[in-house]
């Protein structure tokens, strides 16, 4: 019989940004294979309604699960706050480990006057999971959500920084960030949408060098270190290997998945599938 914890660890996404959690889990758990999903035939997700998201993340969910797989890591904000109890029940007893969790635990982790802005793709921000997630964690803190539906594909067209970036983050956040607000001031951005670590330089310019960014990859990667540990299902020893499947297009995959991991990727290395 096949030892489980030799089986990769699944992560999804709806296009590139969960490769920012994979960047993450392969430098915390370098021994582990990670097979990767982005689903960039259905991108965006964000601006789609709750049961669509749901629908797509489940079928894309199967595809992964059916090649055989120790554990699931939704790397996708929209695709965890929309449906990641629908897939804990429906692969049970598949561990699946969501993004929002860790997020909200490294903004509440950060900041130290507990008023949080949290960004993401329009389904997240409007759905709350967000609020809720760090009420939980730090029932005094005060969180604002905005959506900054632009930045995905920005993030996906690999413009991270320039004036263009920053007049669009302008727009967004200067009625929360500008120096002329008299409000209580943030003192945490959270990323809450995967693709937006690439346009992190740019944003930390536009809310200014006082305020800590965040964001879910590291604390995704400890969490599923911690989990896979709890479950005895720790790869011990090897060299992990990444594996890339898209529904769409592969070479734009590779060109954009470069930018993401910060290290080339060849076309080659991308499988395309159907889900
Ligand atoms: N990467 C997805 C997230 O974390 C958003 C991209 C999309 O809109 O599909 O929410």
């Amino acid at each position: 019989m096949k030892d489980v914890s030799t089986l990769p660890v699944a992560l999804f996404d709806s296009g590139m940004g969960g490769l920012t959690v994979l960047k993450a889990l392969s430098r915390r758990l370098p021994t582990e294979d990670l097979l990767y999903l982005g689903d960039t035939a259905r991108l965006p997700y964000g601006t789609k309604g709750a049961e669509t998201i749901v629908r797509y993340t489940l079928k894309a969910a199967q595809k992964l699960v059916d090649s055989g797989v120790k554990m699931l890591v939704v790397a996708c904000n929209t695709a965890t706050a929309a449906a990641l109890p629908q897939l804990r029940e429906r692969l049970w007893p598949l561990p699946v480990l969501g993004v929002v969790e860790p997020g909200a635990l490294a903004a509440a982790r950060a900041s130290r006057n507990g008023e949080i802005v949290v960004i993401g793709t329009e389904a997240t921000i409007s759905g709350g999971a967000y609020q809720r997630a760090i009420a939980r964690i730090r029932p005094e803190a005060h969180v604002l959500g905005r959506a900054c539906t632009l930045f995905v594909p920005l993030a996906e067209e690999g413009w991270m920084d320039g004036p263009l970036v920053e007049g669009i983050a302008r727009r967004y956040l200067a009625d929360i960030f500008s120096p002329a607000v008299t409000a209580a001031r943030p003192d945490t951005l959270l990323l809450g949408c995967t693709h937006f670590p690439l346009l992190q330089a740019a944003l930390q310019k536009v809310v200014g060098p006082q305020v800590r960014i965040v964001d879910s990859a590291a604390t995704t990667a400890e969490s599923v270190e911690a989990e896979l540990t709890r479950l005895n299902l720790l790869r011990r020893g090897g060299v992990g290997h990444c594996r890339f499947l898209t529904t769409d297009n592969q070479s734009r995959f590779a060109r954009t998945g470069s930018l993401f991991l910060e290290q080339p990727l060849k076309t080659a290395e991308v499988e395309l599938v159907d889900i």
